[in-house]
């Protein structure tokens, strides 16, 4: 099983990205989390160029069509999620490469709400763009830098269950739904 981890941080030391690792961290054996680094490099959406040959739009979509399930951690962004985050998300909406895949959204901040607001419209999105997802694959984690230490490794045992808990759920609709296209 193949899940794409995106991170809505384009910094080289982003807590967001750290999450993810952690959840790569622990995975079952047969899960391969694997990090997509490229948001960065997609070009502004303009739905003139939607359907052109743009390489870094296609690794995009080709990676997110090869995933058997996403999971996307971001932090908030004058209340809501990054820019490029919902830029990449944009990419996806005519192509329908995120239709019917499940999704696991995590939010992280420094703050108490945890990127609430960041994950509500990540959330949106998502719906909007046909994935796959419940209440049980979706987290915010508040107070995110007193979780992490110095080099970045979650030290938080509650956290750490939580994301556990949202792997299980992702991993779990992801063979729910391959179980259905046997049968
Ligand atoms: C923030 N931050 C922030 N945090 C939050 O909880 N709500 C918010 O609305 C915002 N707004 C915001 C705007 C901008 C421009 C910046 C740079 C930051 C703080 C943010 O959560 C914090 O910097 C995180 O650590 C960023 O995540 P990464 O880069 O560590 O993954």
């Amino acid at each position: 099983m193949n899940i794409l981890a995106v991170s809505g941080s384009l910094r080289s030391n982003s807590s967001n990205t750290f999450i993810l690792k952690a959840m790569m961290a622990l995975a079952p054996a047969n899960v391969h989390i694997y990090l997509y680094d490229g948001i960065g490099n997609l070009p502004f959406f303009n739905p003139e160029t939607e359907y052109d040959a743009l390489t870094t739009v296609k690794d995009w979509r080709r990676h997110v069509q090869a995933a058997d399930g996403i999971i996307i951690c971001t932090p908030e962004y004058a209340f809501n999620m990054p820019g490029v985050l919902k830029n990449a998300l944009d990419w996806l909406v005519g192509s329908g490469e995120l239709n019917g895949k499940p999704v696991a959204a995590v939010s992280a901040s420094p703050l108490a709400t945890g990127g609430s607001k960041a994950l509500f419209s990540l959330e949106n999105t998502l719906t909007a763009l046909g994935t796959v997802k419940s209440e049980h694959t979706l987290l915010t984690i508040p107070f995110l830098v007193k979780k992490l230490d110095a080099a970045g490794v979650l030290t938080d045992e509650v956290t750490r269950q939580q994301l556990s808990n949202v792997l299980s759920a992702l991993i779990h609709t992801i063979e729910q739904i391959k179980m259905n296209a046997v049968e």
